[in-house]
C-alpha cells in the first residue's frame, strides 16, 4: 500500500468518527458545539491519531483498516485533546494568536470565553469517548495513559514553563523539558496507547516511547524554525509570533543552523530506534515527514 494512501484512509476514518462523536452544532447551546467543531474540522493533519494507527499496525504485523474500528475512541481522544491544547494555546493570555489553520483562531471566532469551555469540553468530551472501549482493563489503561501525558507533568507542565519562561533567559535543559513535554509527551501517549491496545511488551513500549519523545523535540524544534523562517503557507498564520511573544526557542537559544543539526540529529536517534522492527514503514515515514519540513 502507497504511504500516501495509508494516510489519506486513516485520516478519514478519523475524521468520520469525529463527526459522529462531536455533539452537532444545532444542538444546544449551539455556540459551544459549534466552537468545538469549528476548532476540530479546520484542517489539521491528524498526526497523532494516525501515529496511533501505525504504530498499532506495525505491532500487528498487517495493515488492516477493518481492525481499527474498535479504537476510533482512542484515536479521537488523541486528536480532541490535541485540539483543546491548540485553543487555550491561542488564548490572548497564552500565544495571544488571532489565526490557526489560515483561518481565524476559535476565540476570534467565538470569543474568549467560549473558546476556553470548547478547550475544556473538548479535553473533557477525550475521556467520556475513551469510556467506550469495551475491553475494561484496556480502557482503564488508556485512559491512564492519556492523563498522565496531559498532566502537570505532561502536556500541561510543558505549557506552564513555556509561559513562565516569557521574557527570560532559561537553558537548554529547561527549552528541552518544554518542548519534550508540551509537544512530545502527546506522541509518546499515542505510542504507549497503541502498545497498550496490543498489550505489548514493555520493551517496546519504552522504545517506541523514546522514539515519539525524539521525534515530538524534533518536531517542535522543526516548528521554532518555521516560526523563524517559514511562510504563513506552511505555519497556517503569520511567522515571527514567538519572537513578538518573547518566547524561549531553539532558533533563539542555539541559531538557525545548531537547531536544524539537533533536529536531523533527533531524526535520526528515532529511526535508529525503529529501525529493525518490522512493518515499520509508516513510522519512518513520520521522520521524512518532519525532515521535509525544515527549510
Ligand atoms: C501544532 O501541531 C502544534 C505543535 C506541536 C507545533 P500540528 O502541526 O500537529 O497541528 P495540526 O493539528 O496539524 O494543525
Ligand atoms: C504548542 O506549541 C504546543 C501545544 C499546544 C501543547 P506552539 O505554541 O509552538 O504551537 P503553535 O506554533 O501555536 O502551533
Ligand atoms: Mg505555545
Ligand atoms: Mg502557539
Ligand atoms: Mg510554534
Amino acid at each position: 500500500m502507497l504511504v500516501q494512501e495509508y494516510f489519506k484512509t486513516r485520516k478519514v476514518l478519523i475524521e468520520e468518527a469525529l463527526e459522529t462523536y462531536l455533539p452537532p452544532s444545532d444542538l444546544y447551546p449551539e455556540n459551544l458545539h459549534s466552537a468545538m467543531r469549528y476548532a476540530v474540522f479546520s484542517g489539521g493533519k491528524r498526526l497523532r491519531p494516525i501515529l496511533f494507527f501505525a504504530a498499532y499496525e506495525m505491532l500487528l504485523g498487517k495493515k488492516n483498516i477493518n481492525r481499527l474500528e474498535r479504537l476510533l475512541p482512542v484515536a479521537c481522544a488523541l486528536e480532541m485533546v490535541h485540539t483543546a491544547s491548540l485553543i487555550h494555546d491561542d488564548l490572548p493570555s497564552v500565544d495571544n494568536s488571532e489565526e490557526r489553520r489560515g483561518q481565524p483562531s476559535c476565540h476570534i471566532k467565538f470569543g474568549e470565553a467560549t473558546a476556553i469551555l470548547a478547550g475544556d469540553a473538548l479535553l473533557t468530551k477525550a475521556f467520556e469517548v475513551l469510556t467506550e472501549i469495551r475491553n475494561r482493563k484496556i480502557a482503564l489503561d488508556c485512559i491512564q495513559i492519556l492523563t498522565r501525558a496531559i498532566s502537570t507533568r505532561g502536556m500541561i507542565g510543558g505549557q506552564a514553563v513555556d509561559i513562565l519562561s516569557v521574557k527570560k533567559k532559561i537553558n537548554l535543559n529547561t527549552l528541552r523539558y518544554i518542548h519534550l513535554k508540551k509537544t512530545g509527551a502527546l506522541l509518546q501517549a499515542a505510542m504507549e496507547l497503541a502498545c497498550a491496545a496490543n498489550e505489548a511488551e514493555e520493551n517496546i513500549t519504552i522504545t517506541l516511547g523514546n522514539f515519539a519523545l525524539n521525534l515530538g523535540l524534533a518536531y517542535q524544534i522543526v516548528d521554532d524554525i518555521l516560526d523563524e523562517v517559514g511562510s504563513f503557507d506552511i505555519l497556517g498564520k503569520e511567522p515571527g509570533e514567538d519572537n513578538r511573544n518573547n518566547k524561549a526557542t531553539y532558533s533563539n537559544l542555539m541559531g538557525l543552523e545548531k537547531s536544524k543539526k539537533t533536529a536531523e540529529k533527533l531524526l535520526r536517534d528515532s529511526y535508529n530506534l525503529i529501525k529493525n522492527m518490522n512493518n515499520n514503514d509508516i513510522l519512518v515515514e513520520f521522520i521524512n515527514m518532519i525532515k521535509d519540513r525544515l527549510p
